[in-house]
């Protein structure tokens, strides 16, 4: 079996940082989403792996090289436009060759593994295996109907009223009868080409598809709330573990990672948190739930359940919470005696001050 990993798309509900980075390389305990999806294509015992890139191909390849880091070898298929998951089916021809493949969504994230659900695929071989999870609103997403055996009776794509609650999430098994499919359908209402209907399509013309109820963690990770959560779910299954320097008058609680190169000073550090290497916290409260970058600056600052990428500075500021802070961005005051807020916002950006 091979895989197909994509990381294309436009990602225009995690801005402002789709603006900068590509979605999948946002950190979720202080490692790229994509390199979470490739351990858990890797567990799989996948080793073939085809990568769909944009336009932020480059910055991807710098990240994950030619996979042998992971155990994998990657060959990355370019991606003009983000045309659809369908679309990225149909680029991706040539590299599936006629073997069977599980297409992993790349900013999708299912630590429980799916690992149980490949060997079903493995054992009956449907035409596809759709991986479905019980959500509360499934409007937003690709919905399965099952009849009363579990098998799939209709595929709907965003339905405004659905019958179903069971969404289909980001890993799917496919043999090579879906290139008929992809082939064979047209573009959406939404100008792109639809897995769902491309599965559907399958169905209707008869073949075998099958469906499995995944019950562990899962996080689309594609909003700034849901990496939050996901980031949070990461850290809670952290080991204690200080290479850096924390000085006598710091104290970590609980389950905390100190990198290799950070120094904490004066502070006190509440896992599960981590701590990147090359940054600084100097009298300041971290976490808990907390992921803080490399070559960070907190200086006189409390935040807690917040991620902040790489250069981020925060300074003298207390109660943040929540809060996600991009690369090199600085959270700070305005110093002593003013009383007003001086903020410079980029495009799509959130900001909330305490009421
Ligand atoms: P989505 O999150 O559904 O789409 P998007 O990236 O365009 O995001 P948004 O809705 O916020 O604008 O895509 C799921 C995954 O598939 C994600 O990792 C991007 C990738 N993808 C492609 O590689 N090519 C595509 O044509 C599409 C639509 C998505």
């Amino acid at each position: 079996m091979k895989a197909l990993v994509l990381a294309g798309g436009s990602g225009t509900r995690l801005r402002p940082f789709s603006y900068s980075m590509p979605k999948q390389l946002i950190p979720i305990a202080n490692k790229p989403v994509l390199v979470h999806v490739l351990q858990g294509v890797r567990d799989l015992g996948v080793t073939e792996v085809g990568v769909i890139v944009g336009d932020r191909g480059p910055e991807i390849e710098a990240v994950l090289g030619d996979g042998s880091r992971f155990g994998l070898r990657i060959t990355y298929i370019p991606q003009d436009a983000p045309r659809g998951l369908a679309h990225t089916v149909s680029i991706a021809r040539d590299f599936l060759g006629n073997d069977d493949f599980v297409m992993y969504l790349g900013d999708n994230v299912l630590p429980d593994g799916v690992v149980g659900i490949a060997e079903e695929f493995t054992t009956h071989r449907p035409a596809a295996q759709v991986v479905v999870y019980k959500v509360p609103d499934p409007r937003s997403f690709g919905v399965a109907e099952l009849g009363p055996d579990g098998e799939v009776l209709r595929l709907v794509e965003k339905p405004q009223e659905p019958r179903s609650d069971l969404a289909l999430i980001g890993v799917y098994f496919f043999t090579p009868a879906i290139h008929e499919a992809v082939e064979a359908i047209e573009p959406s209402a939404r100008g792109e080409l639809e897995i769902t209907e491309a599965i559907q399509w399958l169905l209707s013309s008869g073949a075998d598809v099958r469906a499995s109820r995944y019950d562990g963690y899962w996080k689309d990770t594609g909003k700034v709330e849901d990496v939050l959560k996901c980031n949070s779910h990461f850290l809670d299954g952290l080991s204690r573990r200080v290479d850096g320097h924390v000085d006598a008058g710091s104290v970590l609680v609980g389950q905390v990672v100190v990198e290799a190169g950070a120094r904490i000073l004066r502070s006190r550090v509440e896992g599960p948190a981590i701590i990147g290497t090359g940054t600084v916290v100097e009298e300041s409260h971290v976490g808990p739930y907390t992921s803080i970058g490399r070559d960070c600056l907190v200086i006189d600052s409390r935040l807690e359940s917040s991620i902040a990428l790489d250069e981020a500075s925060v300074t003298g500021v207390h109660g943040l919470r929540d809060s996600l802070i991009g690369r090199n961005a600085f959270v700070g005051t305005t110093g002593r005696g003013t009383d007003h807020h001086c903020l410079v916002v980029g495009d799509h950006t959130r900001v909330e001050v305490a009421a």
